[in-house]
């Protein structure tokens, strides 16, 4: 079969791209809204105006209504939502972590999925909770995999098939089982009990969970985070490589009165503005029915969205997920993210601006690509390396070579002034975290090189560093 997951353009590990299914594709990074027939607040068919291109309802909910099982079997799932474009169905499994217990076998659940015309089906995984025992997230992730394996067997049909991953917060486990079900045949791979995690403002936690199972996943497969519905979060989430969303997030948050926002939520009472140009906040009524809480919800969720995709497309996004990521939670996982995911420096397109815009942007993976590019310049002899070249001209006649230095990337050639990095990078005042990293790929540069070098500097550059870069250079404070 060919691939139904075609990329088209890529920044840090999130990506465009286009998911063929039935009912025509879906363009990536995509949120799914949830919805549920028995307690519906927004009809399928209003939810393209928001920008939905896709829906995810629950099988499970509808096999168990007689009425709707009925309904579904005998005019199509499409019929029964009034929703002609993808829709995506999930099989139970929330119920089962709710409930302990479900009346259904996964293999029947798939086959009914298949039998409604579902675009996307999904068999019935076992969300294990985080922070369970390693014995009890392997035994669980096995039933996982066999019900996989099975629905792999009796799927047949034109409908693509979900293979979640879960194994809890043990990592070893995401990594190892997302290896192995990229081996199978499935179309779409959602990383699955996530949920409790967001819920818990876990981000760094959630992040080392996306990124092992993206260590174990082959690179072009199409990965769904289940259950995650915030616009704060969703700038993290595509740039660790999540490709799609689905959530009832919308409707929840409406329902308890809370506003949501691409940098965190409001209780919607305490608000006097409404920082939102949408349809529903740009009326002039600032009090929002349930209703109209759940469309501002929906049109700030498609609205990220957006921003996230031209940040790809403009080669931003590390720009946008260090602006994004202010509230604490979401700056310990970018934080831990940088610390933990070597490969992204290998995986960085070429980019062509920097734009630093916090201590963090010190940590992107350009600033440590970027050495490696210096470590080619040849150099011998003796090596001036200034931060200020009014202050040092008259002495540079004593050495065979000048380079300056910009924070946060280290020092560079004067004939390099223009180029990317150095030229086409809009960063402020040094500041300790890109001197620090500055420092860094100046002592690194100097290692690898057979050069004696001098290094004439600023009162703002008195650094930490300076103790170890003495070992191998000369110190000149201008
Ligand atoms: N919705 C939220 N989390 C999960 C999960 O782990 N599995 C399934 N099937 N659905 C979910
Ligand atoms: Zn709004």
């Amino acid at each position: 079969m060919p691939d139904r997951f075609e990329i088209t353009h890529k920044d840090v590990f999130g990506r465009i791209g286009k998911l063929d299914t039935p009912h025509g594709h879906i363009e990536t990074p995509a949120l799914l809204p949830v919805v549920n027939l028995n307690l519906m607040l927004i009809a399928p068919s209003e939810m393209r105006q928001f920008g939905a291109e896709a829906l995810m309802t629950n099988a499970y909910i509808i096999y168990r209504s007689p009425r709707l099982r009925a309904a579904a079997l005998s005019a199509g799932i499409h019929s029964l939502l009034g929703f002609d474009g993808p829709i995506m169905t999930d099989s139970g499994s929330f119920q089962l972590a709710t409930y302990g217990d479900i009346e259904i076998h996964s293999e029947e659940i798939v086959a009914f999925q298949r039998d409604v015309g579902s675009d996307i089906g999904t068999p019935i995984d076992i969300p294990t909770p985080p922070d369970v025992a390693h014995d009890r997230a392997l035994r669980e992730i096995d039933v996982t995999v066999e019900r996989i394996q099975e629905a792999t067997r009796c799927c047949g049909t034109d409908m693509l098939l979900a293979a979640p991953i879960q194994g809890s917060t043990h990592l070893d486990l995401r990594e190892q089982y997302a290896g192995l079900l990229s081996k199978l045949s499935a179309d779409v791979y959602p990383i699955g009990a996530v949920v409790p995690l967001m819920e818990s403002y876990r981000y760094a936690d959630l992040s080392n969970v996306i990124m092992a199972c993206k260590t174990g996943l082959a690179l072009n497969k199409p990965v769904h985070l289940f259950g995650a519905g915030h616009p704060m979060m969703f700038a993290l989430a595509v740039a660790l490589g999540c490709d799609l969303f689905d959530s009832a997030a919308y409707a929840l948050y409406a329902r308890d009165g809370r506003y949501m926002t691409p940098s965190g939520t409001h209780k919607l009472k305490d608000l006097t503005y409404l920082p939102c140009a949408c349809p529903v906040c740009s009326s002039g009524d600032r009090k929002l029915t349930e209703r109209e809480l759940a469309e501002h919800n929906l049109w700030v969720s498609f609205s990220e969205l957006s921003t996230i995709k031209q940040a790809i497309l403009d080669g931003q996004l590390w720009e946008l997920v260090e602006r994004r990521c202010r509230h604490p939670a979401l700056l310990q996982a970018l934080r831990t993210i940088q610390e933990g995911f070597a490969s992204f420096e290998a995986i960085e397109p070429l980019k062509h601006s920097f734009i630093y815009t916090s201590t963090e942007s010190a940590a992107r993976p350009e600033v440590a690509r970027y050495v490696k590019k210096l470590n080619r310049l040849d150099l011998t002899g003796r090596v001036l390396i200034t931060t200020n070249r009014q202050k040092t001209r008259t002495m540079e006649h004593e050495f065979d070579t000048t380079l300056l230095v910009k924070a946060p990337f280290g020092p560079y050639p004067p004939e390099l002034a223009e180029t990317y990095p150095i030229g086409q990078s809009e960063v402020p005042d040094p500041d300790y975290a890109s001197i620090k990293s500055a420092m860094k790929n100046l002592i690194e540069f100097i290692k690898s090189k057979n050069v004696e070098a001098t290094f004439a500097y600023d009162e703002e550059w008195d650094h930490d560093a300076l103790a170890e870069l003495s070992s191998f250079a000369t110190l000149l404070r201008l």
